[in-house]
């Protein structure tokens, strides 16, 4: 991502602390939450020691820089809201709040359901790079393999999948995983009946292709509201904005008017095609990957997006940066609830819905479950 196509408009706009990930990480390296690793590759060794960091709660965040093969300011933040202080630090809470009261402020978010419009802006920090054409290459991000036996290089779970209903206009955002495939394609596994999924298919339906922005290195907050399932029909912007108690910053996709938060590291937008599907290596955790071993590598088919622009902050001495959430069971809770809640009560592990993650319960919402199952 070098050579900016349309150069910036408003470089000098200040940060939205609550929406800027930049901001989020000065926070953190500020609480002691944060461990620098320099000169990491991305083929075994990120993944690998993200992976020592997951293994307990309350492991610091990680951010890699100097990723061999890529130049200085290309980062890599990875296990971002494994930890109680995190958390409370991204919803705005005293740090050292405890797990309960944690808890509590998420019971009272999902029953009171707040909900703040999004704005949409003229532009923001993501338009300081906008590139088009032959000049997208997401491979020029450093997307790690994240376990020796993923099937490709996942630039999504940690992202947020935009969409736009074609019939009510509702916009709808889910934490999915992304492929990156080619310089300017990419895969996305939306299971069957969640709403990207159900989106998709109306589209499809009718012969059209289907919009869709992908943004990896948004404020954590907005990642939170993407792993949640909001009922059907209810923006998930909304959503985000009543949980940061502002409203979010959006512009509008230059290419398909989808709303991308203003403050992100990177996003790109394009088209998913009817019919045109692509394989979509497994996406293996360690829990996966002794039952893989016995039952061999499955690849699935998913839907392909032919991206149209690509958008990203300033290149210079400040960063970019992509979130990473590889996905476990223990540790997000969307492979099994039963097993996560298990593990939970045995090991003090942070319940789903504290860190964002997972279904909120239909006892302590009034946002009533959608049909989706977990993955
Ligand atoms: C880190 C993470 C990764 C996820 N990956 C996927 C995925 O690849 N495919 C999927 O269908 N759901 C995935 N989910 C679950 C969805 O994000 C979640 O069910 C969300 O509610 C979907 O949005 P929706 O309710 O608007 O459909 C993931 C969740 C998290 C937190």
């Amino acid at each position: 991502m070098d050579a900016p196509v349309r150069s910036p408009s408003n470089k000098s706009r200040p940060a939205k602390e609550k929406q800027d990930l930049r901001a989020w990480i000065a926070g953190l390296r500020e609480a002691g939450e944060l461990q620098d690793i320099k000169g990491a590759e991305r083929e075994r060794e990120i993944g690998g020691i993200v992976d020592i960091y997951q293994r307990r709660i309350g492991n610091k965040a990680v951010l890699f820089d100097d990723i061999e093969g890529h130049s200085r300011g290309q980062r890599i933040l990875a296990n971002i809201l494994t930890s109680v202080r995190r958390i409370n630090i991204t919803l705005g809470l005293d740090p050292d709040a405890t797990p309960t009261d944690l808890i509590q402020y998420w019971r009272r978010y999902m029953k009171e359901a707040r909900a703040i419009a999004p704005v949409t802006v003229q532009s923001g920090p993501v338009m300081e790079n906008v590139l088009t054409g032959g000049d997208i290459d997401i491979f020029k991000i450093p997307i790690p393999r994240w376990h020796e036996h993923d099937g490709g290089y996942y630039i999504g779970t940690g992202d947020m999948v935009i969409m736009r209903d074609p019939d009510t206009g509702w916009i709808n955002y889910g934490a999915y995983r992304v492929q990156a495939q080619a310089r300017n394609a990419a895969t996305v596994m939306c299971s069957k009946g969640k709403h990207g999924d159900l989106i998709r298919r109306r589209y499809h339906e009718r012969g059209e292709p289907c919009p869709v922005a992908v943004v990896c290195g948004m404020h954590p907050a907005l990642f939170m509201i993407a792993g949640l399932e909001i009922p059907y029909g209810r923006n998930e912007f909304e959503a985000a904005g009543g949980l940061i108690g502002e409203a979010v910053e959006v512009i509008s996709g230059p290419r398909t008017g989808l709303p991308i938060p203003a403050h992100a590291e990177i996003a790109f937008e394009g088209f998913i095609h009817p019919n045109v599907r692509s394989a979509n290596g497994p996406a293996i955790t360690p829990a996966d990957s002794r039952k893989s071993r016995r039952s061999g590598l499955k690849r699935s088919c998913t839907a392909t997006i032919r991206s149209c622009s690509a958008l990203s902050r300033a290149f210079r001495p400040t960063m970019i940066h992509f979130i990473a959430a590889p996905i476990g069971p223990a540790r997000c809770g969307i492979s099994s609830k039963r097993r996560v809640c298990r593990k939970s009560k045995a090991s003090g592990r942070i319940p789903p819905a504290a860190a964002g993650c997972g279904s909120p319960s239909r006892s302590s919402s009034n946002m009533p479950a959608t049909p989706s199952k977990p993955d």
